[in-house]
C-alpha cells in the first residue's frame, strides 16, 4: 500500500522528519521560509496531512482548495491559526501540542517577569554601552517580586504553573481570573484566589497573561484596562499577540502609567510596533516561551505522533475538534 503524502510546512528536527518518513511520503520546507498562502495551497495539493507550526492560517478558502487534506497537526498548543469551524465543516481533523510545553512555558513566563520587574535587559544595555561609571542608590531599582501580588489572567495549565512558581517559590500572593474557576483543590495547590478581572488589574503588582487568543479575548488589555493598573505594575504577555493592544500599551509605558512590560508575543508578529522598540521599560523576546531543545522536540514528536495515529486509525493524542468523517 502506498504511503499517504504529507507536508511539513517549516523546518523541524531531522529525527522527527526521519520518523515521519517511515510512515509517509514527506515534502518538507527545506528553505524554511514561510510560504505565502498561494504557495502553501499549491504545495498542499495531493497531501492528506500537514504539520504546521502555528503561523499558517488554515481557513475555509485553503480547505476548499485542498480537498484531499484530512488532518493538520499544529506544533503549538495555541491553534488560533485554525478556523476550527471551517475545518470541522470540511471534515478536517486538527491537533495541537498541549501539556508537553506547560512547565517550560511557565518557567519562561517567570523569567520574563523577573527580567522585566528587575530591569535586567535595560541595565545590561546600560552596562554594554559603557555607561556604568559608579554605584548609585537607585540605579535600576525595580519592583519587588517576593511577597508581591501576582495576577494571572488565563488559568490553564501554563497559568497554573506560573501560579505555583509565584506562590511556592517566591511567596507571592496569587490572584487569578479565568473563564471558569478552578476546583477548590486546584486553587489550594496553586495557592491562588479567584477575583474579577477589574480587581486583578487594580490590585496586582504583576499581571501575567496566559489566555488563549479568540475573537472574545482580542484586546483583553487595552487602554481602559491599562488605566486600571497600578503605576508601579508590570505586565507580561506570554499568551498571543492581539490579546494586548500594543499601541495602547506603548503609550501607557511611555507615559509611565504602568512601570514596565515583558512581551514574548506581538500583534502582527514578527513585526513589532515601532513605539515598543523605542522604549527602555519593555523587555522583548521573539516568541520563545516554549523554546528549550527538549520541549520543542517533544512538541514536534507529539505533532508527528498525531499524524501517525490518525492514518493508522488509532485514537488521536491531542485533538482540538471532532469532525465527522
Ligand atoms: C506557542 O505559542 C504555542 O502555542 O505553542
Amino acid at each position: 500500500m502506498s504511503k499517504p503524502s504529507i507536508l511539513v510546512v517549516r523546518a523541524i528536527f531531522p529525527e522527527v522528519l526521519d520518523k515521519l518518513a517511515q510512515y509517509f511520503t514527506v515534502e518538507s520546507n527545506t528553505g524554511d521560509q514561510d510560504w505565502e498562502p498561494g504557495e502553501l495551497i499549491q504545495r498542499l495539493q495531493g497531501k492528506a496531512g500537514a504539520l504546521t507550526t502555528g503561523g499558517q492560517r488554515i481557513d475555509a478558502a485553503l480547505l476548499a482548495a485542498c480537498p484531499q487534506l484530512r488532518i493538520v497537526a499544529n506544533m503549538a498548543v495555541g491553534y488560533n491559526n485554525f478556523d476550527l469551524d471551517a475545518m470541522t465543516a470540511a471534515g478536517v481533523q486538527g491537533t495541537n501540542t498541549p501539556d508537553v510545553l506547560s512547565e517550560t512555558t511557565a518557567d519562561f513566563g517567570f523569567a520574563l517577569l523577573m527580567a522585566t520587574a528587575r530591569r535586567i535587559t535595560e541595565s545590561e544595555h546600560f552596562l554594554r554601552a559603557g555607561s556604568w561609571k559608579q554605584w548609585r542608590y537607585d540605579m535600576f531599582a525595580g519592583a519587588e517580586i517576593h511577597g508581591s501580588r501576582l495576577g494571572i489572567i488565563g488559568m490553564g495549565r501554563i497559568g497554573q504553573g506560573v501560579a505555583r512558581r509565584g506562590a511556592h517559590g517566591f511567596g507571592m500572593e496569587v490572584v487569578y481570573h479565568n473563564r471558569s474557576r478552578l476546583t477548590p483543590a486546584m486553587e489550594a495547590e496553586c495557592k491562588a484566589r479567584y477575583v474579577s478581572k477589574d480587581e486583578l488589574l487594580r490590585t496586582a503588582d504583576h499581571v501575567v497573561l496566559v489566555l488563549p487568543y479568540t475573537a472574545g479575548s482580542h484586546h483583553t488589555i487595552g487602554a481602559p484596562e491599562l488605566a486600571l493598573m497600578k503605576p508601579t505594575a508590570t505586565l507580561v504577555n506570554i499568551a498571543r499577540g492581539g490579546i494586548v493592544d500594543d499601541m495602547a500599551l506603548a503609550q501607557a509605558l511611555r507615559e509611565r502609567r504602568i512601570a514596565s512590560a515583558g512581551l514574548d508575543v506581538f500583534e502582527g508578529e514578527p513585526k513589532v510596533h515601532p513605539d515598543l522598540l523605542a522604549l527602555p521599560n519593555v523587555v522583548l523576546t521573539p516568541h520563545i516561551a516554549s523554546a528549550t531543545v527538549g520541549t520543542r522536540l517533544a512538541m514536534a514528536n507529539l505533532a508527528a505522533d498525531n499524524l501517525i495515529a490518525f492514518f493508522e486509525g488509532r485514537g488521536l493524542l491531542t485533538p482540538v475538534n471532532s469532525p465527522v468523517f
